[in-house]
C-alpha cells in the first residue's frame, strides 16, 4: 500500500489536532470537571496533560512514524516475534468500543442542530432544557435514528477516503470554533452570578479531592488527547521526515487544553447563572448552553438561533473529525491483518458500533435496568475505556519505547536524525521511563484495589 503523507507540518499538527478536539473537550470535559469539584480536577488535569499526555504522545508518534504502519501492525514491526503487538490490539478493540458510545452523544448534536433550526430553544427556560434533552436522550427511536446517521457519514468519509477534504476543511473549521467558544465564553461569563461559576472553575477546593479525582482526570486526559489507543501513532505514520516531533505534541497539547478550559468557561458560568447543579453529568452542556444562546443574545431576534446552530455544526463536526479518527484505526486493523478490502472492513466496523450506540443509548432509557458492574451500558463503556483502557495503553507505550526499544531510535525520532534540536529528550526519557508508568499504576492500583 502505497503511504501517503500529510502535505505540510501544519497539516500534521490540523490532524492530530482534529483528533483530539472533539466531544472529550466540549461535553466530557465540564461534566468531568462539574462531577469532580471544578478547580482542583483541572489542575490534576493539567499536571496530568503535562506529565503523562505529551511524553506519551512523543513516544506514539515515534512508534508509527518509525514502523509507517497502522497501530496494529506497527509493535509488530518494531518488535517482531514479540507479545508487544497486543498494545495495538488493545488499541483497537479501545476505538471501537469509544466509537460505539461516543457516537450517541455525536448524534444528539444532530438533533439539537435541527432542534436550533427550527427556532426550537426560544422562549424556553432551564427546566424546559432540561426535560426536553431527557425526553429525547431516553427516546427509544430519536436518539437512534442520529446515531446511525452520524456513524453513515463516519463511514462514508472512512471509505471514501475523503480525508482530503476533511483536512482542508479542519483548517477552516477549526479556527471558526475557536472564534465561536471564545465569544460564548465572554458571554457566558457576563451573565447575571456568572461569579459562582468563576470561583468553582477557579478556586480549588481539595478537600474534594480523593483517588476518584485521579483516576478521572487521567482518563479525561488520555481521551481528550486521543491518547493510548494507537490512533495518534496511527497518524504519526503519515508525518513527513521533517516533522518535529516534540512541537507538534506540544501544540497539540496546547490546542486540546485551550479548548477544553474554554469550554469550563462557557458552562459553569452559566450552569451557575440559571441554577443548574454542575454535576450533571452528561447531560451538562446540552442544557446549559441553550441558556446561554438564550439569554445572551435574546434580545436580537434569530440571533439565539443563528449562534446555535453555527456551534452545534461545529460541535458536530469536531466531533465528526474524532469519529474518522477512530474508525480509522480500526477499518484499518481489519483490512492489514485479515486482508479484508478497506470498504468491507469499514461495513464491519459501521455495524458493530451500530450494535454497541443501540445498546448504550437504550441504556439511557429503557434499557436502564440491564447493568454491569452497576453501570449501564453507556457509562460502562465509558468508564472501561477512558479510565481503564486508554491508560493502560499509555502505560504500555510508555514502557516499550522507554524500556524495548533502543534509545538511538527514540533520539533520531525526536531530533529528525540528529537535524533537529531536543534539549528535552533526557528529561523526556527518564518521564518515559520511570514517572509516566510509576504515577499510571499508582493510579489504578488506588483506585482499583488491585492490591
Ligand atoms: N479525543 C477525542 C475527543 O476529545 C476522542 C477520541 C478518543 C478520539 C480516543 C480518538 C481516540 O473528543
Amino acid at each position: 500500500m502505497e503511504r501517503a503523507n500529510f502535505g505540510s507540518k501544519i497539516g500534521a499538527i490540523l490532524a492530530a489536532a482534529g483528533s483530539a478536539v472533539g466531544l472529550g473537550n466540549i461535553w466530557r470535559f465540564p461534566y468531568e470537571a462539574g462531577n469532580h469539584g471544578g478547580a482542583a480536577f483541572i489542575l490534576i488535569y493539567l499536571g496530568c496533560v503535562c506529565l503523562l499526555g505529551l511524553p506519551i504522545m512523543i513516544a506514539e508518534f515515534t512508534v508509527g512514524r518509525r514502523s509507517k504502519a497502522s497501530t496494529g501492525k506497527a509493535y509488530s514491526i518494531l518488535a517482531p516475534d514479540t507479545q508487544w503487538k497486543w498494545i495495538g490490539y488493545l488499541g483497537v478493540l479501545a476505538g471501537a468500543l469509544i466509537l460505539g458510545y461516543y457516537s450517541v452523544v455525536a448524534g444528539w448534536t444532530l438533533e439539537y442542530i435541527v432542534e436550533a433550526l427550527g427556532n426550537g430553544f426560544a422562549g424556553k427556560g432551564a427546566e424546559d432544557f432540561v426535560a426536553s434533552f431527557q425526553s429525547f436522550s431516553q427516546d427509544p427511536v430519536r436518539p437512534l435514528v442520529w446515531l446511525v446517521v452520524f456513524l453513515l457519514a463516519t463511514h462514508f468519509i472512512v471509505v471514501k477516503g475523503v480525508k482530503k477534504g476533511i483536512e482542508r476543511s479542519a483548517k477552516i473549521l477549526m479556527p471558526m470554533l475557536f472564534i465561536l467558544i471564545l465569544i460564548l465564553a465572554v458571554c457566558s461569563m457576563t451573565l447575571p452570578n456568572a461569579g459562582k461559576g468563576l470561583e468553582f472553575l477557579l478556586k480549588p477546593d481539595f478537600s474534594k479531592v480523593d483517588q476518584d479525582v485521579f483516576l478521572g482526570a487521567m482518563g479525561q486526559a488520555f481521551f481528550s488527547l486521543s491518547l493510548g489507543m494507537g490512533c495518534l501513532s496511527t497518524y504519526a505514520s503519515y508525518f513527513g521526515s521533517e516533522t518535529k516531533l516534540g512541537k507538534t505534541a506540544l501544540s497539540v497539547g496546547v490546542i486540546d487544553t485551550f479548548v477544553a478550559i474554554l469550554a469550563g468557561f462557557i458552562i459553569f458560568p452559566a450552569a451557575f447563572s440559571v441554577g443548574i447543579q454542575p454535576d450533571a453529568g452528561p447531560s451538562l452542556i446540552f442544557i446549559t448552553l441553550p441558556n446561554v444562546f438564550q439569554q445572551a443574545f435574546g434580545a436580537i431576534p434569530y440571533l439565539p438561533m443563528l449562534f446555535s446552530v453555527m456551534f452545534y455544526v461545529l460541535l458536530a463536526l469536531a466531533a465528526l473529525t474524532s469519529t474518522i479518527s477512530m474508525h480509522e484505526v480500526v477499518t484499518a486493523f481489519l483490512n492489514e491483518q485479515f486482508g479484508l478490502s478497506r470498504s468491507k472492513a469499514a461495513v464491519i466496523v459501521t455495524s458493530f458500533c451500530m450494535i454497541l450506540g443501540v445498546a448504550s443509548s437504550l441504556s439511557l432509557g429503557i434499557w436502564s435496568e440491564y447493568t454491569l458492574f452497576g453501570l449501564g451500558c453507556f457509562d460502562f463503556l465509558d468508564f472501561l475505556t477512558a479510565k481503564i483502557m486508554l491508560p493502560l495503553g499509555g502505560l504500555l507505550v510508555a514502557v516499550f519505547v522507554a524500556w524495548y526499544l533502543k534509545r538511538s531510535v527514540s533520539y533520531d525520532e525526536v531530533t529528525n536524525y540528529g537535524l533537529q534540536k531536543a534539549p528535552y529528550f533526557p528529561v523526556y526519557m527518564f518521564i518515559l521511563k520511570y514517572i509516566a508508568p510509576v504515577a499510571i499504576a499508582m493510579i489504578f492500583i488506588n483506585e482499583l484495589g488491585w492490591i
